[in-house]
């Protein structure tokens, strides 16, 4: 495991995007597992830099992203489609054909999943995946339980993520209650992984993944199990860690 301290928010998406384009420029054609929320707006605000100063282009990389709301309509101002539109993909040389999200609003959701899956392995799998982490220690909707769900599969969200996302929907009632989201075993095969923490609020679940035991109940625990783990942490995240 590599723990990158950075000095703040800045200086962490400027090392989670130089990690990006070193995983695309050592493998043309490199396929991407990408996050929503707040911790990756950084680092994708750099990878666009890197694109119009000419030093990087996306047009052969392929993307798949970790989950998506269920029941929400892609031009939906809150779907995890509309984030990657407005905050990545519209501002880059993407092949729109290569980005792939999970469709939360498909009337056969576990026919969804198993696709998703399917399309992962004919990509011939992700060479880096990007996470982010819930306050309770989640990973994409992987969230605490008794036992590590698997493949792709829907998931009821837990209170403490419906709380936590309700800023972006005005109110706990409109945060839908349902998701589907890459499971353990898919995140845990890809060949690496690099999960981003920053603020203060993260410094616990930052804490108990890196150094406690590994637990269903805190899901990134498992990521101490794989082979080639980067954790870039700023300072309030890190302030726990031994
Ligand atoms: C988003 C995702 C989530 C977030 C996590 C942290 O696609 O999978 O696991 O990474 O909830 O969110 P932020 O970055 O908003 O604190």
């Amino acid at each position: 495991m590599n723990i990158i301290f950075a000095r703040d928010y800045d200086e962490l998406s400027r090392l989670a995007a130089a990690k990006v384009a070193d995983t695309m420029r050592s493998k043309p054609g490199a396929v991407l597992g990408l996050p929503t929320g707040s911790t990756p707006l950084g680092m994708y605000r750099e990878l666009i830099s890197m694109y119009k100063e000419g030093k990087l282009s996306f047009k052969d990389v392929t993307t798949f992203n970790l989950d998506e709301y269920e029941g929400i309509p892609k031009e939906d101002e809150n779907s995890y489609y509309r984030f990657m539109r407005d905050n990545f993909f519209s501002h880059i040389d993407i092949d729109k054909g290569r980005t792939n999200i999970p469709d939360g609003m498909s009337c056969d959701v576990e026919e969804e999943c198993r696709d998703y899956e399917r399309r992962i392995e004919k990509a011939s799998g992700i060479d880096l995946m990007v996470l982010g982490i819930g306050n309770n220690g989640h990973i994409g909707f992987n969230e605490p339980a008794s036992y590590y769900a698997g493949i792709t599969h829907r998931v009821k969200l837990h209170q403490n993520t419906i709380e936590a996302n309700a800023r972006f929907f005005g109110s706990v009632e409109k945060v839908p209650k349902y998701a589907v989201t890459m499971g353990i075993k898919s995140i845990m095969h890809c060949r690496s992984i690099m999960i981003l923490a920053s603020g203060k609020a993260k410094a616990g679940a930052i804490k108990k993944a890196l150094e406690g035991s590994i637990t269903p109940e805190l899901p990134a625990s498992v990521l101490q199990l794989h082979r080639d783990l980067t954790v870039i942490v700023d300072e309030e995240a890190g302030s726990l860690l031994k």
